[in-house]
Parts: structure tokens; C-alpha cells; sequence
């Protein structure tokens, strides 16, 4: 069933990551999202929840119209009208998928739901075989599987597999899980469960003390092959595994991971902007691959060293995610070399290395005073000198 040199990208960021509030987006732009999904090639496309709302449903719906080369997703509960409702918005998808969920956790089951394990499995292996009454592509997953006992997962992973699910989703729901364990809890699950070569696993890692990128990194490691994320790393509280952290750490260490993706990273950049320019969440500076120093490079050393070859400092090209080119920012710890390299750039030449040294100066003073010093700071500072002299 997992093809196992190919992780499969599942893109919450129009479901889960719609449910950090604030985030609500327009049926209009969840399709331009989605479209943008589609040309990153992401092989699955969460469209939301249709059950939550009429909009939500609607906008499920217009997806799965405009949507041809990704397979667009509902979200359902283990509940006769919620697989119903996404069975209805998926109707016309080129390629649809049904995932229906259940909490499997003590504290859910007892707190939450108020069912015991056997009526939780009964409901969930239920569910899977309604929403295979709608499709042959269904995901089963069982919330808040980082709290929940894995013998029990066992059981109502067998069992869900057994009914008729294509994959099966690992949820750490409340990002608590360390990397090492959740790594051996997939391990175990894949060993453990007869039937496990029948679906693919998948994993679904939230972000509340950081780890949700390493708790993915590490589920694969140990034999997942779909991973959930949102671009810029959206989601409920503090977020969902990052979509481009993922796909670059595979991509970027082919040494240690043993599948890709078959993304075009090219297009992360426009896909990242576009999500932080409709949901208004802007991205942080130093957020990696997306975050506008991701690229930049201030320090002196670091610059000379880029200059002279760009490995010295990067272990990825900014044109593979999108980027246009890496970016040397001059300010106070830049050295001459960088100054020379960017005035050039600019078609002004130093006669001497005298001109350069009062240049290079003067810009030293100007940098005390501004954090970041750009190409027409430098050519008003280049006009005032050859005026002076
Ligand atoms: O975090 C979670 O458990 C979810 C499920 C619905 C997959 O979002
Ligand atoms: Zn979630």
C-alpha cells in the first residue's frame, strides 16, 4: 500500500489551519489557496469541515470543483451526518477523500465523548465503513493518539484498516509528544498490527512546545509516509507542523531521510505569502525557509564567506523555495568585501583602495545609526564623497 520512497504531503492549512482565530478565510479564498496547493503539487488538500457550517461546506465543495490534480479532503466526525455532509461536498471532486476521527485518549473518551474503548472502536469502525459507502479513499484518525494507550491504538487501528480505511491518521492533538517516543510509538504500531501494510500511516503533530516539525521528522524516520502540516506552520493554539520546514529537512537530507516529496518547492514562497496576505498573520523574520531573513546574511564573516561561495553558509539555494536570490544585508557588522561586492553591483568602481577605505568608512558611521542600510543609503553616501573630494 505506502510506496516507501514517497512521503505523501497532506495541506491542512484551509481546515486546521482556518481554526487558529482569527484565521476564517472566504470560500473565494480558499480556492485561490487550494489552486496555489495544487501548482506546490501537495498531494492531498484538506478544503475544511463541511459539516461545521453551510460555508464551510460550500467552500469544501468549490475546491473539489476547481481542484484536478491533488485530492481534496473533508473532515468528519465519526457520525452518520458529518460523513454525509463531506460525502455531498465532495461529490464532484476529480479525487476525494473522507477523513472521519474519534478521540482515543482516556481523558477524551471518559471527559469528552463519556463512551467506554469498545463503543469508541465500534463508532469508528462504523464510521469507516459509511464513509466507504461515499469513497474508496478514507482516513481514519484517532484524536489525541499522543495521550492515547498504545495497545488500544493497535486495536482500533486494526480494526478501522480491517473495515475499509486507506490510511490512518497519528494525531499528537495536543503537541505533547517528544520526538524519540513518538518516533517508537509509529515504530511499534507498524510492527504490531497484522494487517499495517494495508493502509499508509500518517502522522499529525501539533506545534505547543515547538516540536511538531520534529515529531513528524521523527515519525517518518520510524515509517510514516503522510505527514500533515499548513503552510507557515497555521493551526489551532500554537500551529500545526510547517509544511516547507517538513518538505526542506526531507529534501535538503536525502542522507537521512529514506523518501521525498514530490513537491515543487519552488512555488513555497508565493504559496506562504499568499496564505499570510489573506489570513493577515504575518510570517516572523527569522522563521526558517519562508521568514524574510531565512536568506539574509548580515555578519561580515558570514558575507565574505557567502561571496566566496554560498555553501559556506547555506545548506539550501533561495531560488529552490522561491526565493529570488540570497540576500546580503549591509549593516554595522558587514565587512568591506560585501560593501565593495554590492556597490559594484550598483556600477560604481573604487579607483583606489584609498576611495574604498573612506568609503567603506563613512558607511561604518552611517551603519551605527540605521539597522539596515540600502542600495540608496549607498549611493547618496557615494554621491557626498565625490562631491567632497
Ligand atoms: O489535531 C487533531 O487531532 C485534528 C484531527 C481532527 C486530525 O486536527
Ligand atoms: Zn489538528
Amino acid at each position: 500500500m505506502t510506496q516507501p520512497d514517497k512521503l505523501i504531503i497532506f495541506d491542512t492549512t484551509l481546515r486546521d489551519g482556518e481554526q487558529s482565530p482569527g484565521a476564517s478565510m472566504t470560500r473565494e479564498e480558499k480556492i485561490r489557496i487550494a489552486k496555489a496547493l495544487e501548482r506546490l503539487r501537495v498531494d492531498v488538500i484538506e478544503a475544511g469541515f463541511p459539516m461545521a457550517s453551510p460555508g464551510d461546506f460550500e467552500a469544501v465543495q468549490a475546491v473539489a470543483r476547481a481542484v484536478r490534480e491533488s485530492t481534496v479532503c473533508g473532515l468528519a466526525r465519526a457520525l452518520e451526518k458529518d460523513i454525509d455532509r463531506a460525502g455531498e461536498a465532495l461529490r464532484e471532486a476529480e479525487s476525494g477523500r473522507i477523513h472521519t476521527f474519534i478521540a482515543t485518549s482516556p481523558i477524551h473518551m471518559e471527559r469528552k465523548l463519556r463512551m467506554n474503548p469498545d463503543q469508541v472502536l465500534e463508532q469508528a469502525v462504523w464510521a469507516v465503513k459509511r464513509a466507504r459507502q461515499w469513497t474508496d479513499n478514507v482516513e481514519f484518525s484517532a484524536e489525541d493518539a499522543g495521550r492515547s494507550e498504545l495497545d488500544f491504538l493497535c486495536r482500533i487501528f486494526e480494526a478501522v484498516i480491517e473495515a475499509g480505511a486507506t490510511t490512518v491518521n497519528v494525531p499528537d492533538t495536543v503537541g505533547y509528544a517528544m520526538p524519540h517516543q513518538f518516533g517508537e510509538t509509529i515504530r511499534q504500531l507498524m510492527e504490531r498490527i497484522p494487517n499495517a501494510d494495508r493502509a499508509v500511516f500518517s502522522v499529525h503533530c501539533h506545534n505547543d512546545l515547538g516540536l511538531a516539525v520534529s515529531n513528524s521528522l521523527a515519525a517518518v524516520l520510524n515509517g510514516a509516509r503522510q505527514v500533515e502540516c499548513t503552510l507557515n506552520g497555521l493551526g489551532e493554539r500554537a500551529g500545526n507542523a510547517s509544511l516547507e520546514e517538513v518538505v526542506m529537512a526531507v529534501r535538503t537530507r536525502r542522507d537521512v531521510f529514506p523518501c521525498d516529496t514530490d513537491l515543487d518547492t519552488t512555488q513555497i514562497m508565493t504559496c506562504s505569502r499568499l496564505v499570510a496576505g489573506i489570513t493577515g498573520f504575518p510570517v516572523q523574520p527569522n522563521k526558517a525557509i519562508v521568514g524574510a531573513n531565512a536568506f539574509a546574511h548580515e555578519s561580515g564573516i558570514h558575507q565574505d564567506g557567502v561571496l566566496k561561495s554560498r555553501e559556506t553558509y547555506e545548506i539550501m539555494r533561495a531560488e529552490d523555495v522561491g526565493w529570488s536570490a540570497n540576500r546580503i544585508v549591509l549593516g554595522k557588522h558587514s565587512g568591506r568585501n560585501a560593501f565593495r561586492s554590492r556597490l559594484e553591483d550598483l556600477g560604481v568602481h573604487f579607483e583606489s583602495e584609498e576611495d574604498l577605505n573612506s568609503a567603506f568608512a563613512r558607511f561604518k558611521d552611517l551603519a551605527d545609526k540605521k539597522h539596515e542600510i540600502y542600495d540608496e543609503d549607498l549611493q547618496a553616501l557615494v554621491t557626498e564623497a565625490s562631491l567632497e573630494s
